[in-house]
Formats: C-alpha cells, sequence, structure tokens
C-alpha cells in the first residue's frame, strides 16, 4: 500500500504487515525532520506535524511491540537528538588549567614541580609563559598533512565536529606546509574574534537590528556554532596554535620548540611566549603582558605557564581534568577609581529599579566606563555608596562594570546618604520592596505601574518580539525602542496595527521614506508581523512576560490547558477564589505556588485584560496539539510515580497528555489512576489510602495501547 493510503488509516485499522511498513516509513521521515530541523535552519515539517508522526509511531509500537524497529525513533533518548553536530571522542583528552591567583601561588607551583621530579635548587628548571587566550578551545586532526576534522573540547574528552566552520579560518591550514611533517598530528589552541572584528561585527548587527554580542568571546561562540559555515567565514574568526593532541612523534625535545615547529607548519603562534629559568622572570613577563593586554586585538585572561621539558610534563602526568605541569596565572578583575556623579535609576521589564552609577570617565582594562551598575537598593544600603564619592569601579570578563564601593577616606564633607525613590521614576506608581518567603525585605525594590509604566511597556514590547517569545523578523529591540518612543506603538496590539498606522501618515513620514527602511524592508516587516497572527501557544504565553514565567512553564500552561481561552478563563476563576482552579493550577507537575500565584495576579490587572482583549483582536494562539478525545484515559488525570523503565518520564507524560489525559504532580481525590513504577513511596501510599486505581507500567502501556 502506498504512503498516503496508509497513512491515512487509523492505528488501530492496520494489521501487522501494514504496521510493519508504516513504522518503516515512519523511522524514515522522522530521521529525515531530525536531520533537516538540526543542519538546516529551515525545518521541513512544524512542530505540530513533526509531533503527529512521532505520536503515531509510538502507538503504533505500542500495539505492535515486536515490530519496534532498531532505528525506532523512540530508541533515541528524550526524542530528537539534541545535538546540531556529530560527536567526536578526543584521540587525547583536552584538558583544562588550575588556576593561580597571586605571585605566591605561581612560586608554589614551581616547587611542586620541583618536588615532583625530585629536582635540587641548584639545577635549572624552564618554564614557559604565554598569554591566555580568551577563547574557545579547537582541536584540529592532520593525517599526513590533510586537515581530517576539527573539534571543540566539549567536557574535554568528546567534542563536536565543527569541521565546516573550523575550515572557514583563514588562520586554520587545510594542509600543512613543510616536509617535517608527522603522519598523524592533533594541533590545538584558541580560536577567538579579534577586538577589531567584534566592533565590526556589533555596528553591523546594530545596523540591521540583528542580535549584538557581550563580549569577544560569545561572539566566537555563536559564529562557530553556526550551522551555515558561510556565516562563519563571514565572522574572520582567527586562532592561535599553543599545543597538540595525538601525535604520531615526538615534535620535539621541548615546549618551546614544539610550538616553533607547529608554527613552521604555518599557524599562527603568540609572539609573546617566553622561556624563563627563575619565578621573579616569569612573574616579570606576567606583568609586562598584563601591561600590554588593553593593547593586543584579542582578550587575554591571565598567562599560561608550562613546565617546558616534554620529558618532565610527561612524567608528571595530570590530576583529574588539568595537567600537573602547567598553570593559568588570572589577571584580577580590572579596577580603577572615579567620583560618582549621580545615580539614575532604570526600570527593567518586571518593574526592578535598578540604581546605575553615573560617573566620571575612566579606563577600565582598556575600555571607557562612564556607567556601572549599583544593583538595587539593597546593595547601595550595604554600602552606602554617595554621591561625590570616590567610587572603585570594576569590569571582569562577561560581566557588566560594578561600583565595588566607595573610598570612605576620601569621602568629601556633606555627603548624604543616597534616598532611594520610594515610586517610579518612570510613571510615578508606588515603588515597593516585597517580603521574601523567609520574612526579609527583598533586596529590590519594583515599579507596583505594571504596563502603565512607560520602561516596563517598553521593555516587555521588546521581550514580547524577542526570539523565543513571537520571533518577529526584522523587528528586533532597537526597531521596537524607537517605535515606541515615537509613540507609533504603545502595546503588543499596537504592533499588529503598524501597517494601518503607517498608511496614514504623511508622504514622507511613512516607514519606506524612512533611513534604512525603503520600500521592501517595510513591506517585509508587515508581513513578518501578519504571519505571527496566528501563533504557537506557548510562544504567545511567554511573550506576555508575566513574572516567573519562562518559556518551560509557558509550555506546561500551554498544554495543561489546551487553548488560551481555556486558560485565561480558568486563571480568573482562580483569581476569583475557585479553590478547585487553583489546586489544578497547582498540580501541573513542574509549577509551584509562586509562579502559580503570578499567573492569577497577572490575569487579576484590569490593564493587563485590557491589553489582552486587544490583542486577542488580533492575534490568534493556536490551540495547544490536538489531544485524542476518545482515548481510553482522555480526561483522567494520572500520576507517575517511582522509576519507569520501559518509558522516560517526558516521555510518559507526553504521550499521556497526547491521549487527552492530566498529568499531575501529585496524588489527590481527584487523581485517577497512579502508575507506580519500583522504588514509589508516599505517593503509593496515599493513592492506596484514597483508593485510587494503581497500575504498573505495562499495565498502563497496554492501557494507552488498547
Ligand atoms: S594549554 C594541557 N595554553 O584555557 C593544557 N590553554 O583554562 C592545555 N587557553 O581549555 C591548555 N590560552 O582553552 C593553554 N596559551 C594557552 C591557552 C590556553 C587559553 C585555554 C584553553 C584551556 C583553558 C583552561
Amino acid at each position: 500500500m502506498d504512503r498516503e493510503r496508509l497513512r491515512e488509516k487509523k492505528v488501530d485499522q492496520l494489521d501487522a504487515t501494514e504496521a510493519k511498513q508504516e513504522l518503516t516509513y515512519l523511522a524514515e521521515e522522522i530521521a529525515e525532520a531530525d536531520r533537516l530541523y538540526h543542519t538546516e535552519d529551515a525545518p521541513l515539517l512544524t512542530d505540530g506535524q513533526y509531533d503527529a508522526l512521532r505520536r503515531r509511531n509510538m502507538a503504533l509500537e505500542l500495539r505492535f511491540p515486536d515490530l519496534r524497529r532498531e532505528d525506532s525513533p523512540t530508541k533515541r533518548v528524550g526524542g530528537a537528538p539534541s545535538e546540531k553536530f556529530a560527536k567526536i571522542t578526543h584521540a587525547v583528552p583536552m584538558l583544562s588549567l588550575d588556576n593561580a591567583f597571586s605571585d605566591e601561588d605561581v612560586a608554589e607551583f614551581a616547587k611542586r614541580v620541583r618536588r615532583f621530579l625530585g629536582i635540587g635548587i641548584e639545577e635549572g628548571l624552564a618554564i614557559t609563559a604565554e598569554p591566555k587566550i580568551d577563547g574557545l578551545s579547537a582541536s584540529l586532526r592532520y593525517e599526513n598533512g590533510v586537515l581530517i576534522y576539527g573539534v571543540t573540547r566539549g567536557d574535554g574528552s568528546v567534542g563536536e565536529d565543527i569541521t565546516a566552520n573550523l575550515k572557514t579560518i583563514d588562520a586554520i591550514p587545510h594542509k600543512l606546509k613543510g616536509q617535517d611533517i608527522p603522519a598523524v598530528v592533533e594541533v590545538r589552541g584558541e580560536v577567538f574574534f579579534p577586538r577589531s572584528e567584534f566592533l565590526a561585527l556589533n555596528k553591523r548587527q546594530e545596523e540591521t537590528g540583528g542580535k549584538t554580542f557581550a563580549n569577544p568571546r560569545n561572539a566566537a561562540a555563536g559564529s562557530l556554532r553556526q550551522l551555515d559555515a558561510e556565516i562563519t567565514r563571514s565572522r574572520n574568526l582567527s586562532f592561535f596554535a599553543y599545543a597538540w593532541g595525538e601525535v604520531s612523534e615526538e615534535l620535539a625535545p621541548t615546549q618551546y620548540d614544539a610550538v616553533q615547529r607547529i608554527a613552521s607548519w604555518g599557524f599562527i603562534v603568540n609572539d609573546q611566549m617566553q622561556r624563563h629559568e627563575t619565578i621573579d622572570g616569569l612573574l616579570e613577563h606576567y606583568a609586562s603582558i598584563e601591561a600590554q593586554r588593553a593593547l593586543l586585538d584579542y582578550d587575554i585572561d591571565g598567562v599560561v605557564y608550562k613546565v617546558d621539558r616534554l620529558d618532565y610534563q610527561r612524567r608528571m602526568g595530570f590530576v583529574s581534568r588539568a595537567p600537573r605541569w602547567a598553570i593559568a596565572h588570572k589577571f584580577p578583575a580590572e579596577k580603577a577609581k572615579t567620583i560618582l556623579k549621580d545615580i539614575e535609576i532604570q526600570v527593567g521589564r518586571t518593574g526592578a529599579l535598578t540604581p546605575v552609577a553615573k560617573l566620571e570617565p575612566v579606563t577600565v582594562g582598556g575600555v571607557v566606563v562612564s556607567n556601572a551598575t549599583l544593583h538595587n537598593e539593597g546593595e547601595i544600603e550595604r554600602k552606602d555608596v554617595r554621591i561625590g564619592d570616590t567610587v572603585i569601579v570594576q569590569r571582569a570578563g562577561d560581566v557588566i562594570p560594578q561600583v565595588v564601593g566607595a573610598v570612605m577616606e576620601l569621602r568629601p564633607e556633606n555627603t548624604e546618604p543616597f534616598v532611594f525613590p520610594e515610586t517610579c521614576p518612570v510613571c510615578g506608581s508606588n515603588a515597593v520592596r516585597e517580603k521574601k518567603e523567609n520574612g526579609e525585605l527583598d533586596a529590590i525594590r519594583r515599579c507596583t505601574g505594571g504596563l502603565i509604566c512607560a520602561a516596563q511597556a517598553k521593555e516587555q514590547l521588546k521581550h514580547f518580539v524577542s526570539r523565543n517569545a513571537m520571533d518577529i523578523d526584522g523587528l528586533g529591540e532597537k526597531q521596537v525602542s524607537a517605535f515606541f518612543e515615537e509613540g507609533m506603538i504603545r502595546n503588543a496590539a499596537d504592533i499588529f496595527q503598524l501597517s494601518k498606522i503607517d498608511k496614514e501618515k504623511a508622504r514622507g513620514d511613512r516607514l519606506r521614506d524612512r533611513d534604512g527602511w525603503g520600500a521592501t524592508s517595510a513591506r517585509n516587516l508587515f508581513n513578518a508581523i501578519d504571519e505571527r497572527r496566528s501563533v504557537e501557544l506557548h510562544r504567545f504565553v511567554f511573550a506576555l512576560g508575566i513574572r516567573h514565567v519562562g518559556e518551560t512553564t509557558a509550555k506546561l500552561l500551554g498544554r495543561h490547558y489546551g487553548s488560551f481561552p481555556a486558560l485565561r478563563e480558568a486563571m480568573i476563576k482562580a483569581g476569583e477564589g475557585d479553590s478547585d482552579t487553583w489546586q489544578d493550577l497547582l498540580d501541573i507537575d513542574g509549577i509551584g505556588a509562586i509562579v502559580a500565584r503570578s499567573v492569577v495576579d497577572f490575569f487579576r490587572e484590569q490593564h493587563n485584560e485590557d491589553v489582552l482583549d486587544a490583542l486577542l483582536a488580533e492575534v490568534t494562539p493556536q490551540e495547544a496539539e490536538a489531544v485524542q478525545s476518545d482515548s481510553s484515559v482522555s480526561g483522567k488525570t494520572v500520576v507517575f510515580t517511582g522509576s519507569l523503565e520501559r518509558l522516560s518520564r517526558s516521555e510518559a507524560k507526553n504521550q499521556a497528555e497526547s491521549l487527552g489525559a492530566k498529568v499531575s504532580g501529585s496524588v489527590s481525590k481527584k487523581t485517577d489512576i497512579l502508575v507506580a513504577g519500583p522504588g514509589a513511596g508516599s505517593k503509593l501510599k496515599k493513592a492506596e489510602e484514597l483508593e485510587i486505581t494503581i497500575m504498573t507500567e505495562d499495565e498502563w502501556i497496554a492501557l494507552i495501547a488498547g
């Protein structure tokens, strides 16, 4: 029977021969869908179609367990493989380094090495020192001089095959130069984003409304994990070689010479590597590298010392995941002193008031800093930082610059403790510090204005259009901010009126007439917005920006209530004090009291209701995946407890929900079935007391198959 005809038949109408054929088709189609999903950015099937295939496959296997294929999609744990890239096991593990934070730590390291090797103080011990590059390590395998594959570090034992991306980097030769090339050599080093390239990339991204990166390291990581190697190529990454993995012959007698040999094959090695016989020599070089830090075109976060003789390295080996013969001497966080001119209060999406220090501009590690975070009200109180103070500002790695504290000796007379506003500086609503569960005051003060507050509304809009929420192409943070400030968009519903609003504008003022837009971009934007008038339920729920509701919770809510009207109705009912509805919400596995309270509160706010009404006039959230309403467990509340042996927990839950059952995390009078595996405890006891139907995993599977 052909594919289409077979597909039209219900699972229980298929005989064994047909089932076998159908399982073959399904395995093929799901594998192909997985492959496309993970290798292309454009998957072939919608999530709904994909899930329907998997459900059919699962139902068939439950009916004909003997026909389960070796390559069955259900044999891959948790569904589709989570990796985009193939895994490769490193022939020699990729180690990390122990850290040293002071000169004493470095002296201690050298002593340890001498002790381990039994080298007296009169004997020389050469140690190399070189910058520690702040990038991502990679291992490149060459056989007979030809690049075979390139792998990320991964967990040190297994990395990801990113050969295609690495091959786009100019500093990585596809063929090694020279005569003396070992049959097998794995060259290791750091992929990094040159600072100049990083700045250029962020500028481009900003102009095109794309995502900007916090720092070169994140940008390098993002660029390496592209499925499209052409994107990696456009990023102009670079590579420093500094180590090796498997080699078919000894490269040289020393670390220093081995690295020079690697350089002779066409690699770039760092020109700041030096070899010293004394601790003082090493520390001097450390100081010199630190002094140059701001001037280098790449980020570094310390200096790596390595015992030079490779025979020594071999004798020392490694402990857990780090070699005994090397250590990383980290730079301290960069600090500077400056004057605190003012404290400005910013309001975030959830209303948190964040004090931002306005500083006399100061250079911290090569970057001019004029703003730094003071975190929250509690932090200002604790540190007693005052306007006019000389403060210490610190910048470390990824994090935004922060004020460490005030220099009390330099405090001018007549300063006053900072008085934190008790109303929102943007909308004037009360700003309050909530009590935490332990009764203490929360360190964060929050504006209670919700969407009335322009600051919250704007941040909320940015969230609404973001990637994991409504994901509207061409509408990024920058565009939303601009439209908001101009008054074109006030709330999420306005986004869907944008094309209408634009049409009413005077010629010359329309989007297509503006700098950086043009007719095509404007049309594309309106089309992209229209495409989102129908959107998956969980995206819509997540996009609402309800406090404590992340993507996972949004999915749980969507699954449980099935449609937005059902969810809304239930939340309103729970808000009105209907205890059954409230309990039903709390019973969702994965939803606790704080989250539940927050969701219910959201629907109790009149202005949220107003925005929702306006929004629902424009957007129709899709129903959660269709559930089978005629199955034997439809409408039943099921609890899984103990360990399951044939199904994974999430598989079991998925399957039950797709058959129309509700899965709950706790046993109550409303529970219909408890599926108990080995090791079941209190839930089993409670179910026995309440005389609830208890079954084994096998019985459950038989029930849903029947
Ligand atoms: S040697 C067996 N040298 O730092 C020792 N590592 O914190 C292998 N790194 O995973 C590492 N610059 O990614 C070495 N000049 C350098 C380095 C360096 C950066 C990274 C490397 C490693 C991490 C450990």
